[in-house]
C-alpha cells in the first residue's frame, strides 16, 4: 500500500474513532459520504486543491503537514445566516465562498465533527461549537477554527503557500499562523 493512503486511511480511522463518541451510526454514514475526495496533488509540504467541483454544505476533509484540513463551501442559505464580520473568514474565488481550516479544536485539538443539518461543527470533547464559517457559537473553544497559509490559483487552492488574501486574514486578526 502507497504511504500516502496509508497516511490517510490512519487519519480517516482516527477522525471515525473520534466520531464515535458522538454516537449514531446514521451520522457516521452522513459523514462518511460526504468524504468523497476533491482532486489534489501533494508535494513538499504543499497540497494544491481543485475546488471546481465542490458542492455547496458539503464537508471535504484532506490532509496538510499532517493536519486535517476542512474545506466548506458555503451555499447561500449559510451565507445569508453567517455574520457579516464572520465572512472575512471565508475565501472568495471562482464566484463562491469557502471555509479552509485545519480541522483541530482550538481548546484542545480535538477534531470537530460536521452536521450539515445545522451548518454548524460540534467537538464531542467538551462540546464546543462553531458555526459554518469556522468561528465558534459556544465555548470553550477560545477562538475560531485556524485558517492554514492559502493562495488562489484560479478554482485552484494552493496549501502551504502565502498569497495575499490570507496575508489580509493574518493582519486583521482573523487567523493564528499555523
Ligand atoms: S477540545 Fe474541543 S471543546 Fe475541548
Amino acid at each position: 500500500m502507497a504511504k500516502n493512503e496509508e497516511g490517510r486511511r490512519d487519519f480517516i480511522g482516527m477522525a471515525l474513532g473520534g466520531f464515535t463518541a458522538l454516537g449514531g451510526i446514521g451520522a457516521l454514514y452522513a459523514m462518511k459520504r460526504t468524504w468523497d475526495p476533491l482532486p489534489s496533488v501533494k508535494a513538499a509540504g504543499f497540497t494544491t486543491i481543485d475546488l471546481k467541483d465542490a458542492k455547496d454544505n458539503v464537508l471535504v476533509v484532506e490532509k496538510w503537514r499532517g493536519k486535517p484540513i476542512f474545506i466548506l463551501k458555503q451555499s447561500k442559505a449559510m451565507m445569508d445566516k453567517v455574520k457579516d464580520e464572520d465572512k472575512k473568514r471565508l475565501i472568495s474565488m471562482d464566484g463562491g465562498h469557502y471555509l479552509v481550516c485545519v480541522g483541530l479544536c482550538t481548546h484542545l485539538g480535538c477534531i470537530p465533527g460536521y452536521n450539515p443539518a445545522e451548518d454548524s461543527f460540534l467537538c464531542a470533547c467538551h462540546g464546543g461549537t462553531y458555526d459554518s464559517s469556522g468561528e465558534v457559537t459556544k465555548a470553550p473553544p477560545p477562538r475560531g477554527l485556524d485558517i492554514p497559509p492559502f493562495r488562489i490559483d484560479g478554482t485552484k487552492l494552493v496549501l502551504g503557500e502565502t498569497g495575499p488574501e490570507y496575508e489580509k486574514m493574518l493582519a486583521d486578526g482573523i487567523t493564528l499562523k499555523v
